[in-house]
């Protein structure tokens, strides 16, 4: 079996991919120390693939624990990062914790991969590093803007230290997936996403709302300069992004090291608040009540995704649409009451 270091792979996304790895015929070893995912997510996962993938209960950011992780399971194939915080107005207000976190346990494991000769690495970005982007869709050779967030900037400093790292290193092999905006759940209902506390992302208020969990939904903003006034984003289903790091770690597995290169994940086509919102309504009958509100501070107005470069090099695209995103992470929310 050919095994994967999945750090972060209790997580929303990782846990999807755990999923993926399994059925391509990946031994996933999941690294996750559950401070911002649940046990609940292993369970699912066991539920899905018909045994426990293996997990170490440890913080990326201890060497030491890593090492350990490293001696026990290893060789490893590669490794896929999840582990992050990623809250965006969090880290306004706690940018040490999220630089500390989010840039210390990328050194922590590449100084990892570097002793234990290990090059391939896929990485979690984000289309927080275009900000605002001129051209829409938007493709991997725009320019990168001032993040609006220290979480966009911990981002991007990931992402230049692995391109920095495989300009020196000979051995690194690095994929950087650039995510639009991962929603819905395994068909399954096994897993999803488990925002702690208030959801910041717009499809779990959207669900915990219809739950009746939340009285209202407040559309922030409808005066952007878009067709029905509200930010438009690029919504894609998360079994479709995991699918996109299998795709990815078999490209590395073709590629003659040193190799970087960087990927966006989106659907390519953009969707505003409001057709969301009407969308969830029409796909599940459900009501959900919803008042327009006052723009939320560093939102951008319109982000989505040229996707062309995913489907011509890793041979990937997005396949489900947002009906379906959306009708998976209902389900999800009804499993959860
Ligand atoms: N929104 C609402 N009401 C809510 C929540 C969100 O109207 O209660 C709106 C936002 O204003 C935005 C859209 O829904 O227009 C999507 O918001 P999300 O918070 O779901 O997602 P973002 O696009 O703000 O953030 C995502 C990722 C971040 C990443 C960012 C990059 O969650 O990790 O994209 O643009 F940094």
């Amino acid at each position: 079996m050919r095994k994967v270091l999945v750090t972060g792979g209790a997580g929303f996304i990782g846990s999807h991919t755990v999923v993926e790895l399994a059925a391509a015929g990946y031994e996933p070893v999941i690294v996750d120390d559950l401070r911002n995912s649940k046990e609940r997510a292993l369970d699912g996962i066991a539920a899905i693939i018909g045994r426990r993938a293996t997990f170490h209960r440890v913080d990326c950011n201890d060497g030491e624990a890593m090492e350990q992780v490293f001696a026990e399971e290893g060789p490893f194939e590669g490794v896929i990062h999840f582990a992050a915080y990623k809250a965006v107005g969090e880290s306004v207000q706690q940018p040490l914790m999220y630089y500390a976190n989010n840039v210390g346990s990328l050194i922590v494991l590449l100084r990892l991969m570097r002793r234990h000769k290990l090059g391939r690495i896929v990485f979690s970005s984000s289309c927080t590093v275009y900000g605002q982007p001129e051209v829409l869709p938007v493709n991997e050779s725009a320019p990168d803007r001032l993040a609006s967030s220290p979480y966009g900037f911990t981002k991007m400093v990931c992402e230049q230290l692995l391109r920095d790292m495989a300009h020196a290193d000979p051995t690194m092999a690095v994929v950087l997936l650039r995510y639009f905006n991962p929603i819905g759940a395994h068909p399954s209902a096994a897993i999803g996403e488990l925002p702690l506390g208030v959801p910041n992302n717009l499809v779990p208020f959207i669900t915990q709302t219809a739950a009746g969990l939340r009285k209202s939904l407040t559309v922030f903003g409808d005066d952007y300069d878009t067709p029905d006034g509200s930010c438009i984003r690029d919504y894609i289903h998360v079994v479709d992004l995991a699918q996109a790091h299998v795709k990815a770690l078999q490209w590395l597995g073709t590629q003659e090291a040193p190799v970087s290169d960087v990927f966006n994940l989106g659907t390519g086509r953009g969707s505003s608040v409001l057709e969301v919102v009407k969308a969830f309504i029409a796909g599940t009958g459900v009501d959900l009540p919803y008042t327009i509100g006052p723009r939320r501070a560093g939102d951008v107005e319109a982000v989505y995704a040229d996707a062309s470069k995913a489907r011509e090099v890793l041979g990937w695209e997005a396949k489900l649409d947002l009906h379906r995103a959306l009708a998976d992470a209902w389900r999800w929310q009804e499993r959860l009451k």
